[in-house]
């Protein structure tokens, strides 16, 4: 399966771990790209003048329709830390005792967060998910492993500054919307590019190119997903017709084939 001459395809958080691997990915397959982005200046230098650029923030609203016209597909892969960080962006740089009281106190660190998970997984999606053309012929989400078991651990802890409830407001505002669909939820993510602040990125985990890419549905899944792999995935759905209303899981486990097998992935799927 390959791309055709008109696709071009919206990449939403394009400079972010997963986001640059899908937009290499969409070059290596011969797609129009065109990134929406807050910073032109670092997507422009990050991909060489090889993509489109739109700049954009999907809080607002009104930075959303200029990157519409003549988009095919959006691949978004937009997200925040699961915890306060500075990609939440407080309006000033919080001292040692504020980041002990953001950390005990959720309330109060997400009513002093611009970009905190509520405002980005969950009313930026639902902005995006308004602004897309209504042709658009797929709309991908990254979503998490997790949204299903926010009451057991790890999830509940993962979920303590409400991340999985606003991924999981992003994938209702993506179903109810009526567009063509494809919500891929990663188990914990390792692999590069390193862009996050989580353990994983701390530690710089890799899987050495040796695990298998296991698919699952309802929630069930638990494990490690590549950056790679999870690329690979938002791509491959795109050529995939049988991924259109489907949801599920990605984790890495097992032996590697030496090719992964995405129309056998995908043809274990059943809809939802
Ligand atoms: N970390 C995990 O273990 C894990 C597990 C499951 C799922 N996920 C999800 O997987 C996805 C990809 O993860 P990642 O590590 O690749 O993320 P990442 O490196 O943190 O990238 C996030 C991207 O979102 C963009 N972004 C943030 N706020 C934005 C806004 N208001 N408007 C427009 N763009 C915005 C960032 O742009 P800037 O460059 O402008 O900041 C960046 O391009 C995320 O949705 C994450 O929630 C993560």
């Amino acid at each position: 399966m390959t791309s055709s001459f008109d696709d071009l395809v919206l990449v939403v958080g394009a400079t972010g771990g997963v986001g640059q691997l899908v937009v290499g990915k969409l070059i290596e397959n011969d797609f129009r790209v065109r990134v929406l982005t807050r910073n032109a200046a670092k997507a422009t230098k990050m991909f060489d003048n090889k993509v489109e650029v739109a700049v954009g923030d999907i809080r607002d609203p009104n930075t959303l329709p200029t990157a519409m016209p003549n988009v095919t597909q959006i691949i978004c892969c937009t997200g925040t830390t699961a915890f306060p960080s500075s990609k939440w962006e407080f309006e000033s740089e919080p001292n040692l005792i504020e980041w002990v009281q953001l950390f005990f106190d959720p309330k109060y660190s997400i009513s002093k967060a611009k970009n905190s998970p509520l405002n980005v997984d969950a009313q930026g999606v639902s902005n995006l998910v308004a602004a897309a053309p209504e042709n658009l012929r797929r709309f991908v989400f990254v979503s998490s492993c997790g949204i299903l078991r926010q009451n057991e651990f790890p999830w509940k802890l993962l979920n303590a500054y409400g991340v999985l409830d606003a991924k999981q407001k992003g994938e209702v505002a993506i179903i109810n919307s009526g567009l063509p669909y494809t919500i891929i939820r990663p188990g914990r993510l390792i692999d590069g590019p390193y862009t996050s602040y989580d353990l994983n990125t701390l530690l710089k985990a890799n899987t050495g190119g040796k695990l298998g890419v296991v698919l699952g549905q309802g929630d069930t899944l638990q494990g490690d997903a590549s950056r790679i792999d999870v690329a690979a995935a938002c791509v491959e759905s795109i050529l995939h017709p049988s991924t259109e209303r489907q949801v599920f899981e990605i984790v890495n486990q097992g032996a590697r084939p030496a090719v992964v097998d995405w129309d056998y992935l995908f043809s274990q799927l059943t809809s939802v």
